[in-house]
């Protein structure tokens, strides 16, 4: 029988801290249970001493999860730990997973601690986290970085407190695969105690290894745990991505000859959820969620296609999702039909206020659109989403004029806290025009670092997506908006953006 392979996604975690890609508590809820769909093994749904929010996003995931197991990172102290215990209280089967620093630079430099004051910290974190839960992970942070026989003497501490999962980190991204994996064989060969653990890998991708790596974890180290996120989410070049990993091991089951509890006709789904809900637009040439990434356009690849699919395709589009761009309702669709298929994508609107509303919504979308899309409705929801939560700016109308010649004109209107506002802006064209017209009265003093628009589905009817990042002393946020209109879609994502900028969810960096 072979191994079972178990996969660790923490995009609702390390995917979060990249800039700009913080979720709401619903939205990291939509993630959860789309991730549960997928069964994966293990939902790190965030770092629970790092904000309230955070603290509640996972209290919410805990209660809500039954299949997979939901996991806390903490820090190595008792606070953190308590913290994270608390907030899983609810979960069927939980994780605390802490981690300290090990490589002598983090020491030194960031932690100011000796080798066996941080030996003893590891030692204490552990067991005061075991007395809340049998599943207890420790990290070794910076672990490929750290000096080998250090490492071998808090590994094997942890592990007889009882750690039950070992991750060695690959922080910042500085291993090559062949290195890195036999590290980890070496550090199992001479920990004496190393049976007693589950291996796993966590690999960033700043040099664009971090695939690589983890799978030379696992086949050169023997890691059975793969740490890694939707679409490669993280800090600075990402963290490993979890459908690549998960489509190697599969379509290479020849080579890795490992189990997998994944359905891979979520991964699409998966993926364009996270996309959708943090703003990060996937480049078209991504390994298998990228739109271009079933698309043969060279003629002698089509006509080998034309004659047997396998001479130019490893795996099948449709089985990783690609197919949900269907389309499943029509203007003549009724009320019963959109919240079946809402059931139908996972998404549990709380009231039937609230199922009214996107409905209402629905048909609006409906009378300017012919056919909608599961993307169409993915959008809708979270345009609703942020009508309902506590949100100071919401979008209302807009009237928009640019000639040949002219200088383009907007007027907005919106609401803030509830009270209706209307202003007028030009500009160099139709986005700026609005943000100067927005600006001119919430004056936000905030600098716009990138406006991209994209298409949810195919054709000129698709509504466009918007995705607006704004900076504002240190801070960067990500506004999404949709909309058939792609500048109404753009005052809705600067909106969006400004919500964020507004909400005091200051966080600590869990590195930190
Ligand atoms: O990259 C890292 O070291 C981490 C740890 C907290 C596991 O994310
Ligand atoms: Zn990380």
């Amino acid at each position: 029988m072979a191994d079972k392979l178990i996969i660790f996604d923490t995009t609702l975690r390390d995917g979060e801290q990249s800039p700009g890609a913080s979720m709401t508590k619903d939205e990291k809820i939509r993630i959860a249970k789309q991730l549960e769909r997928m069964k994966v093994d293990v939902i790190e749904a965030g770092f629970a001493a790092a904000s309230p929010g955070d603290f509640e996003s996972i209290k919410a995931i805990a209660s809500i999860i039954k299949d997979s197991t939901v996991c806390s990172l903490s820090r190595a102290n008792d606070r953190d730990i308590a913290r994270a215990a608390e907030a899983l209280q609810a979960a069927q089967r939980k994780r605390i997973h802490t981690f300290i620093a090990t490589s002598p630079l983090h020491m030194e430099k960031k932690l100011r601690m000796t080798p066996d004051q941080v030996l003893e910290q590891a030692i204490q974190a552990v067991r005061y986290a075991r007395n809340f839960t049998d599943d207890v992970e420790f990290s070794p942070e910076d672990g490929s970085r750290s000096d080998m026989d250090f490492l071998c003497r808090v590994l094997e501490a942890v592990i007889k407190e009882g750690a039950t999962t070992i991750n060695f980190a690959d922080t910042v991204g500085y291993a090559v695969p062949e290195l890195y994996g036999n590290m980890l064989k070496s550090l199992r060969e001479r920990i004496p105690n190393s049976d007693k653990a589950v291996w796993s890998v966590h690999c960033h991708n700043d040099l664009g290894m971090a695939v690589a790596n983890s799978l030379a974890g696992v086949m050169i180290g023997g890691a059975r745990q793969i740490e890694c996120t939707i679409n490669g989410l993280g800090e600075r070049a990402g963290n490993t991505a979890l459908e690549e990993i998960v489509m190697a091991v599969r379509t290479r089951k020849d080579y890795f000859d490992l189990q997998l509890g994944i359905d891979i006709s979520q991964i699409v789904p998966a993926s364009k959820l996270v996309s959708q809900i943090t703003g990060f637009a996937v480049q078209p040439n991504k390994a298998v969620v990228g739109a271009n990434a079933f698309a043969h356009a060279s003629g002698i690849h089509q006509d080998g296609i034309l004659k047997a699919r396998d001479t130019y395709e490893i795996m099948r589009a449709e089985d990783v999702g690609w197919s949900a761009n269907k389309l499943v309702l029509g203007k003549l669709s009724g009320r019963n039909a959109f919240k079946q298929r809402l059931e139908e994508l996972g998404i549990a609107l709380e009231s039937e206020t609230e199922v009214n509303a996107a409905f209402a919504r629905f048909k609006e979308l409906a009378d300017r659109k012919s056919d909608i899309f599961d993307e169409d409705i993915l959008a809708l929801v979270s345009d609703e989403e942020h009508a309902h939560n506590n949100d100071a700016f919401h979008y209302v109308s807009l009237s928009q004029r640019s000639e040949t010649g002219e200088l383009p004109y907007a007027k907005v209107v919106f609401t803030a806290d509830g009270k209706e506002v209307t202003c007028e802006g030009n500009g160099n064209g139709p986005v700026d025009a609005i943000v100067n017209a927005i600006d001119s009265k919430v004056q936000s003093g905030a600098e716009l670092l990138l406006f991209s628009v994209n298409a949810i589905t195919t054709g000129t009817q698709s509504q466009g997506e918007v995705t607006m990042r704004l900076s504002k002393a240190g801070r960067i946020v990500n506004g999404v908006g949709a909309d058939p209109d792609i500048v109404v879609a753009s005052a809705k994502a600067y909106l969006s953006a400004l919500n964020k900028l507004q909400s005091k969810t200051e966080k600590l960096n869990p590195q930190i």
